[in-house]
Order: C-alpha cells, then sequence, then structure tokens
C-alpha cells in the first residue's frame, strides 16, 4: 500500500512539473474553463458602499476650431528640405524633448534581467528535487532487492508447510511481482520525464541568456539614430496637415507659443490624416508601469527610422498628461482609439469629445459621442457585467491614477485598494477598468490570472471586445481637432 501511494505522488509531481513548464514550446495554452469578467471590484460583504461619480465631468467646450478641411491643400507640399536634428540616444532620456530613444529594447533587457534570477533559482531547486527522487528511488530499489531476496528465503522454509502457506507465498509473489515491475519500469521513467523537463527548461535558460547578451551588447553605446524632422510644422498634426505635411511621421509641434515645441508622431493617413498621436503600443519594447511624473511629462521613443531616412515608425510611447490636456482643451477634440489583436483583426472606438482637464483637477477626463465597433466601455462600462459592477468601470468623468498617485473610485485612503497599482498602468480608473490601454503587454494575448502579478486582469485589456483575459497587441489613441467633415 505504502509502495502505491508514493508511486501515485510521484506520477503526480511529475505531471505537475510538465504542464507548468510546457506553456511555451506548445504555442498557445488552450483554456479549459472561460475565465470569469474581471475589470470591477465587487463590493465586500461588509456594508461597503460604492458611490459612482465623485466627479462630474467638467462640460466639453462647444463649437469649432477649425472649419472643414478645404478640398484641396492651401499650401504646396514642402518635403523635400529636411533639417538634420541627430537624437541622442541610449537607455535614457536625452533632453526634455523626449527624443527617440534607441530601439535596442533597453527595457526589455533590465526585465529580462530580472526574470533570469528567478528562474535560475527555480531551477537549480528543481535540479536538488530531481536528485533527491533517483536517490530515494535507489533506496527503494535497494529495499526491493532486500525483499526479494527474503521472499526467496521463506519459499525454501515453507517448501512442505502444506497449503495454508503456499497459499499465502503465492499471494506476497504476486504483489512482490508488481512492485518490482513498478520500480523497474514506472520509477525510471518518471525519472526520465523529470530529466527531460529539466533538459527544457535549461534549453530556454540558454536562449533567454543568448537574447540578454544580444541586448547587452545593444546597449553598450547610445545609439546614434537621428531623425530628420520635416520644416513643416505647426500646432498639432491637423494644423500640419492643412499646411501640406501629408506624409506620416514625426514632426515637431507647438501648440502654444508660451512653450517651447515637441515631438510627436503625426497620422496623417488614418481617416484623413490629421491625428497627433497620443499613446502607441506595439511590441512590450516600452515599460508603462510608471509613476505620476513619468505620466505627466511624458515617456518612450516618438519614432524610429526603419531605413528610409525619415522617421516613419511610430515608437511605443506616452504623450504626458500636460500635453494631452493642453492639446485637448485648445478646443473641441475628438479622439480615436484602434487596436489589433493576435490574429491582426483590428476594431476602433472613436469619441467625438474628449477633454483632459490639467493637472490641479488631477486630469480629469471627459468624453462623449461614441462611434466604432470596439465596444463604449470609457462611457457605459464592460457589457459583461450589469448593475453596480458595470457601473465601477466606466471611466468618464474619472481622475487620473498612477500606483503613486491614487485617484480612483475604489475605497479612496485605502492603499490597499489601488487600481492603478493591481492593473498596471496609469489610466482614468473607476473601481477600476472596462478599458486598459496602458497596462502590461503580454506576448500572444491570452493570459491568467496566475501570470498577472496581483491576480488581477492586468493586461491590454478592451473588455468590450476580447473580455478581461485578453491582451491586445497594439492599441493607439490619436487626437485631432473636431471639424464638421467636409461636404
Ligand atoms: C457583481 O459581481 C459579483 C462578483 O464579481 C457578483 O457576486 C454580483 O452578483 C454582481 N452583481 C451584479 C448586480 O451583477
Amino acid at each position: 500500500m505504502k509502495w502505491l501511494l508514493l508511486l501515485c505522488l510521484c506520477v503526480y509531481a511529475v505531471q505537475c512539473q510538465e504542464s507548468d513548464y510546457d506553456d511555451e514550446d506548445e504555442g498557445e495554452k488552450t483554456e479549459t474553463k472561460p475565465l470569469d469578467p474581471r475589470g470591477h471590484r465587487p463590493l465586500e460583504k461588509s456594508g461597503e458602499t460604492y458611490t459612482p461619480a465623485r466627479n462630474v465631468p467638467p462640460p466639453i467646450s462647444g463649437g469649432n476650431r477649425y472649419r472643414g478641411r478645404p478640398t484641396e491643400a492651401p499650401v504646396e507640399r514642402q518635403v523635400h528640405e529636411k533639417e538634420e536634428q541627430p537624437d541622442a540616444g541610449g537607455c535614457t532620456h536625452a533632453s526634455e524633448q523626449m527624443g527617440v530613444l534607441c530601439p535596442t529594447g533597453c527595457e526589455l533587457k533590465t526585465a529580462m534581467l530580472k526574470q533570469e534570477k528567478n528562474v535560475k533559482n527555480e531551477v537549480s531547486k528543481l535540479e536538488k528535487d530531481v536528485d533527491d527522487l533517483s536517490r530515494s528511488s535507489n533506496t527503494i530499489y535497494n529495499y526491493v532487492d532486500g525483499m526479494s531476496n527474503a521472499l526467496r528465503e521463506r519459499q525454501i522454509i515453507s517448501d512442505g508447510n502444506g497449503d495454508t502457506v503456499s497459499q499465502y507465498t503465492d499471494d506476497l509473489e504476486t504483489q512482490h511481482a508488481f512492485v518490482k515491475e513498478a520500480i523497474n519500469t514506472v520509477f525510471p521513467s518518471n525519472i526520465r520525464i523529470l530529466q527531460g523537463v529539466l533538459e527544457k527548461i535549461r534549453l530556454k535558460i540558454l536562449r533567454v541568456e543568448k537574447a540578454i547578451l544580444a541586448q547587452k551588447e545593444g546597449c553598450t553605446e547610445p545609439c546614434t539614430v537621428s531623425c530628420p524632422i520635416p520644416v513643416v510644422s505647426g500646432k498639432e498634426c491637423e494644423d500640419i496637415y492643412r499646411k501640406g505635411g501629408k506624409d506620416s511621421g514625426m514632426y515637431l509641434i507647438q501648440p502654444d507659443s508660451f512653450y517651447a515645441p515637441y515631438k510627436v508622431y503625426c497620422d496623417q493617413t488614418t481617416q484623413n490624416g490629421g491625428w497627433t498621436t497620443i499613446q502607441n503600443r506595439m511590441d512590450g519594447s516600452v515599460d508603462f508601469g510608471r509613476r505620476w511624473d513619468d505620466y505627466r511629462r511624458g515617456f518612450g521613443n516618438i519614432a524610429f527610422d526603419t531605413g528610409k531616412g525619415h522617421c516613419n515608425i511610430p515608437g511605443e510611447y506616452w504623450l504626458g498628461n500636460d500635453r494631452i490636456s493642453q492639446l485637448s482643451k485648445s478646443g473641441p477634440t475628438e479622439i480615436l482609439m484602434e487596436m489589433q489583436d493576435w490574429s491582426s483583426n483590428k476594431v476602433h472606438a472613436q469619441y467625438r469629445q474628449f477633454t483632459v482637464q490639467s493637472e490641479t483637477t488631477n486630469y480629469l477626463l471627459a468624453i462623449n459621442g461614441y462611434s466604432g465597433n470596439a465596444g463604449n466601455g470609457l462611457l457605459e462600462g464592460a457589457s459583461t457585467l450589469f448593475g453596480e459592477n458595470r457601473t465601477m468601470t466606466i471611466h468618464n468623468g474619472m481622475k487620473f491614477s498612477t500606483y503613486d498617485r491614487d485617484n480612483d473610485n475604489w475605497t479612496p485612503g485605502d492603499p490597499s485598494k489601488q487600481c492603478s497599482r493591481q492593473d498596471g498602468g496609469g489610466w482614468w480608473y473607476n473601481r477600476c477598468h472596462s478599458a486598459n490601454p496602458n497596462g502590461r503587454y503580454y506576448w500572444g494575448g491570452a493570459y491568467t490570472k496566475n501570470m498577472a502579478k496581483h491576480g488581477t486582469d492586468d493586461g491590454m485589456v478592451w473588455m468590450n471586445w476580447k473580455g478581461s483575459w485578453y491582451s491586445l497587441k497594439t492599441m493607439s489613441m490619436k487626437i485631432r481637432p473636431f471639424f464638421a467633415p467636409t461636404r
């Protein structure tokens, strides 16, 4: 009986290890049981209450700053004169102007180095376990051997002691044979499986080490990528478009002559262009789990060059709350949020009105006028939730929160109840979200509670499209002065 129990335990342990470590090579894990929609933080039994709207969204300014686009651009395109403005690169921001960082993924490297230590520890622990197991299996093997000898002796003694004893011996022999068989075949094969698992992990670590080495090399010197900035400039990307800057790429804008101009990526093709990109995610190369000051000033890489001589590919960045607020308050502003899943399906959510108040109100958000096919989570909450739970996931009328500055609607003042801490990014959290565009970047899409740092849906989530446990591949937020479409 003891043997059988031990065997069962052994087999169980082996299967456990297998399923834990095999996820990467076998591709996407298939979820057997659908996970619950998350996003909200349900009320606890202890008479807790939730006040849905602590902040009334401010009125959104009306009128038109811009007339509709004329059918022809009034100014000739001036694209050929370009001014060289080399960017200092490397792993830190070079200037106040948020220059392009070198796209070698220094942040990835840091993240990987952090992981490396954990994995190494785990493997050495596992190695010890396998050792122990093979030692204990040797002990068991010896023990069975001893038992075989004892049995043989007893057979000799019992010869001639009559039927009862011989039947007893028969039983014993059957059992002995069974145990011996198990020891000789099941044990070694289990150990072999464990060794296989270990070998796989070792290979994975080798790969990670190689990747890290490559990253280290890429980051030894600040890169010398230079991004020529087109001479055409303006208040924002719509202004630039109207002045003839019709190619998407990095431009210098100056919304207010009182402040220094800064770089931004203009999308001049989507819906006739004129879009100032305020947020972009596409490969997880920039960490979005940042402090208040980072979100206020902006962070990341505006754009980089893919060899065409100008910076026509946007990087991952957050433009900065001060800038976003200032742009959105200069007049009626619309916002376009575009996203893609890992099968390259695309959807978007567009709001005809978008305002972010200044820092004194903690960047209070006001949006309205939804259209699109991604779902209106920002205004109406997660459609998979009901009643109060849904209300908890509305973003309109919320203040901005980061992990070091809690302005959300989840038990204000309680440091253990902070949406931004749990959900991975800075955002206009309520209690907590239906959309989490600044959440953690998960490669491949589907993720689980176990993979999340705090067991919450902290991915780059848009609940009304893909639910809580799917992290999108790309996400971007672009704003444009709102004007009546040209007829
Ligand atoms: C809210 O969510 C909790 C658990 O997440 C659930 O028990 C409760 O029934 C939900 N309430 C409504 C109104 O759906």
